[in-house]
């Protein structure tokens, strides 16, 4: 099979913090991607900004190493690279200050689109988007891209929105959370809403329980400062999760444009409940013979910062009132793998003379790695001997369906990047849907903190601590294996 690359418009995209770990490894690679499968018109341009002195001979040094460093195999080996390194340009730029304005001012070409990504720490996103209109840089068909953490409270996003607002239109804001660009997060309305299949079994009538879980491998790396400060529950629920969480529970849009789409997860988040203390399992790896612990990583032996979390909610509508939902993510757990499983009830009444509550009809769905769909099904056990039952998966691996397809499946940055310059918000978060999920998170969090809650320990490449098992136990449930 050929995959279809339908090129973008002519562009100049501006990438503040270009020199920076994100530039670095996913934004600049995932650009070179798009641009040898033919998606980059040739008049694109990429300009990259940072305070760094750097001239364009230099910061194309930068880009090849990071190119070397973090594109895929298959990428590396691509001999485009010279080529796309003449689209690359670079300016030296003081985001508080005046120095480089006017330069890119100058370089910016009227009549493209534009788009500027500020891949920079929050607290300077009020001071670029100011300078950009100072300098009359930006026009109506500007579009900017603020990543995340977009705020650390509810108060924090209201403010981070009102300072966009006075400069951009909600229409020019692409909020990036990366896991909406994950291929199979998409495929995940794909399968729900271009099927008659799952629809009508897919409410608390049917469905037992669905489960959503992201673990990693990796601890903090360098990034102790910030994640210590912020914890599992900011860094991916609050966001990835959530995101997940609302794919999965919301009602099917009347179209797949972005604000019908983005109206429907909006719901899910009011209409999630309070979670109650006893739901939450926060737990923080501890050192031994697989490594250091959390504490030595981040560099605070007091800490009490979750490294895992595990939760139980419950979305008060007529599709889900009584289906509960888990939620788990954690570092240094047992395998990296994320998952949703929508978990079916079992058959009402059992003929076979099979056993209850095995919960046999679960829909997988791997984001990560080996993307796929699986459904867990019953049938006979092959062979005389009388009608003895076997579970077996109607497996879907996407690299086994697909083929050779399936390498060319962009990865999350750049194909959000694409949509930013297609000009596509379907994959991005509005500002009233961030607000929304920190108005259900921030009381999860101070309800921790004013109990002085500390984290349950848990051992490096387990399955995070025993209370998460007790949480799912307690209601006659399992977790899916982490492996
Ligand atoms: C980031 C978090 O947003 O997502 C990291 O800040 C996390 O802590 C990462 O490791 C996970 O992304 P992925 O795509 O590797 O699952």
């Amino acid at each position: 099979m050929v995959s279809r690359v339908i090129p973008v418009e002519p562009f100049d995209l501006v990438i503040f913090g270009a020199t920076g770990d994100l530039a670095r490894r996913k934004i600049l690679p995932g650009l070179f991607r798009r641009f040898i499968a033919g998606q980059m018109p040739p008049e694109a341009r990429i300009i990259g900004a940072a305070r760094a002195r750097h001239d364009d001979a230099e910061y194309r040094r930068i880009v090849r190493e990071a190119i070397a460093e973090f594109a895929s195999e298959d990428v590396r080996r691509s001999d485009g690279i010279s080529a796309f390194l003449e689209r690359v340009h670079y300016l030296p730029i003081d985001a508080t200050g005046e120095a480089g304005w006017k330069e890119l001012a100058a370089m910016i070409r009227p009549g493209l689109v534009h788009a500027f990504y500020f891949s920079v720490a929050p607290g300077l996103f009020g001071a670029l988007a100011e300078r950009l209109h100072q300098f009359a840089i930006a026009d109506e068909r500007s579009r900017i891209v603020v990543e995340k953490p977009f705020g650390r409270s509810l108060e924090t996003a209201r403010e981070l929105n009102a300072t966009l607002a006075r400069h951009f239109r909600e229409s020019q804001i692409y909020r990036i959370d990366h896991y909406l660009g994950k291929e199979t997060v998409q495929n995940l309305m794909a399968v729900r809403f271009a099927n008659i299949l799952f629809e009508p079994l897919w409410n608390a009538q049917f469905v037992d329980h669905i489960q959503i879980t992201v673990a990693e491998t990796v601890g903090v790396g360098g990034r102790g400062e910030y994640y210590d400060k912020a914890g599992a529950m900011r860094d991916m629920v609050q966001n990835h999760l959530m995101q997940l969480l609302c794919l999965i529970a919301m009602e099917p849009p009347s179209r797949f444009n972005p604000d019908s789409v983005r109206d429907e997860k909006l719901k899910v988040i009011r209409a999630l409940e309070p979670v109650q203390a006893h739901h939450i399992v926060r737990g923080q790896y501890v050192g031994g013979a697989q490594g250091p612990s959390y504490r030595d990583d981040v560099g605070n032996p007091k800490s009490r910062t979750e490294s895992f979390i595990a939760l139980k909610c419950q979305i008060s509508n007529w599709r889900w009132a009584g289906t509960p939902f888990y939620l788990r993510t954690g570092k240094k757990l047992r395998a990296r793998i994320s998952e949703i499983a929508v978990v079916f009830k079992d058959a009402p009444h059992a003929i076979f003379g099979q056993d209850t509550g095995r919960h046999r009809n679960i829909l997988s769905i791997r984001l990560q790695p080996n993307e796929g769909i699986t459904l867990g099904v019953t049938i006979k056990e092959p062979g005389p001997g009388g009608m003895r039952l076997i579970d077996v998966p109607l497996d879907m691996t996407f690299a086994d369906a697909l083929g050779d397809e399936v390498e060319d499946i962009p990865e999350a940055y750049e194909r959000l990047v694409m949509d930013v310059i297609r000009g596509d918000q379907t994959l991005f978060m509005r500002g009233d849907e961030v607000e929304a999920a920190w108005a259900w998170t921030d009381p999860i969090i101070e309800g921790w903190e004013a109990m002085g809650d500390v984290p349950k320990p848990y051992d490096v490449g387990s399955a995070g601590p025993e209370d998460a098992m007790m949480l799912m136990h307690r209601d006659g449930r399992r977790w899916r294996e982490i492996r």
